[in-house]
């Protein structure tokens, strides 16, 4: 029996830190087991926003060692302006759009509020109102069953699932498949420097714990972790709830219960959780940051390697161009 097909797109923009990582990779790993998985790094998506054309080729590269670190299957990750087959089926796609619902989506108004903020003369791109149509292309571009996102993606995939509606109805044909959203068992990570806030990297260094940082500063990082600010009787605050969280994402079940229980007595030491949390963090970065040692050692053939698959991935673009254009009469 063919495996059903997942697909997740990740955007070449601000560092991998330990939110993206158990809010995302970690499930992208974890699915190459069970299904036919195709990762793609988002260039395009990242040129709808203010950018550099010298750093976004940086990023790119920097991100694609990063997941291949982290354990990305190289045969499964391409980039995206690779296969500019995306390109042509967003315009089809974006025909089958309506104005109106490109219109509420919440996404391109946040964005829109940040282009301002950062400089107020800058100019709010169509790129930036039409995204969420090149994401339907990625999307229904490989006939994703499964599409690992965060909530915050939900719209974009409501959006994706009708749009793949409307191409069925208008060619006659149940061509496309509906997608469905697969979320990741780890909700949020908060900011160790501010819990109030979600770990991510454009509120600024402090508020988040890069994967490839030095350890030392990781470690720094956690120890200065913000905890209790008052009363240490009531509900347990939510620094110290994300100190918990990281453990249980490293996978410290033993500890995590045993630390637990000594904060249930009251005899916990908050110094002892972040030695825990900080081992606990930096025994899982350690093999990534080796293999990403070994792979910046190799970065010719690691490229190579990401454009003979990103070649591969083409192919099936290319077969379902075809089908596209001749549904649609426009072969
Ligand atoms: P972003 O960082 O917003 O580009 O998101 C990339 C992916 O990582 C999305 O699937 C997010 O849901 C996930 N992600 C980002 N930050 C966090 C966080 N602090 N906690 C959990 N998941 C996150
Ligand atoms: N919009 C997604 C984000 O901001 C990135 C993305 C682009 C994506 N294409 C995709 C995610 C396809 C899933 C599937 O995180």
């Amino acid at each position: 029996m063919n495996r059903k097909v997942v697909l997740s797109g990740i955007q070449p923009t601000g560092n991998l830190h330990l939110g993206r990582y158990f809010g995302a990779i970690e499930n992208w790993v974890h699915l190459q087991k069970d299904f036919d998985c195709v990762y793609c790094v988002v260039n395009y998506h990242a040129i709808t926003m203010p950018y550099n054309p010298v750093k976004l080729q940086e990023n790119v590269w920097e991100l694609v060692y990063n997941l291949l670190a982290c354990g990305v299957n190289h045969e499964s990750l391409f980039i995206q302006s690779k296969i500019p087959e995306h390109t042509e089926l967003c315009w089809i796609l974006s025909c089958m759009c309506s104005y109106g619902e490109l219109s509420r989506m919440t996404q391109f108004k946040d964005k829109t509020d940040q282009v301002k903020e950062k400089n107020k003369d800058a100019f709010v791109s169509c790129g930036l109102f039409t995204y969420p149509v090149l994401q339907a292309a990625d999307i229904l571009m490989y006939r994703a069953d499964y599409v690992p996102v965060g909530k915050d993606q939900d719209q974009h995939l409501e959006l994706t699932r009708n749009i793949a509606q409307r191409f069925n109805a208008v060619v006659g044909k149940d061509y496309f498949v509906a997608p469905e959203a697969l979320y990741t068992e780890t909700p949020k990570i908060l900011s160790t420097a501010d819990p109030s806030k979600k770990m991510s990297a454009s509120a600024g260094e402090k508020h988040n714990i890069d994967l490839f940082a030095p350890v030392d500063t990781i470690r720094k990082q956690i120890r200065s972790a913000v905890t209790d600010t008052g009363d240490r009787s009531d509900t347990m605050s939510a620094g110290v709830e994300n100190l918990f969280q990281l453990l249980k994402a490293c996978k410290q079940t033993v500890i995590y219960n045993e630390l637990l229980a000594e904060y249930n007595n009251q005899t916990l030491s908050y110094a002892v959780l972040k030695d825990h949390v900080a081992d606990a963090v930096i025994q899982l970065v350690q093999p990534i940051q080796d293999r990403k040692k070994e792979i910046i050692a190799n970065k010719k053939a690691v490229k190579d390697m990401i454009k003979s698959s990103s070649m591969n991935i083409r192919e099936r673009a290319i077969a379902t161009l075809n089908e596209v254009r001749s549904l649609t009469g426009l072969n």
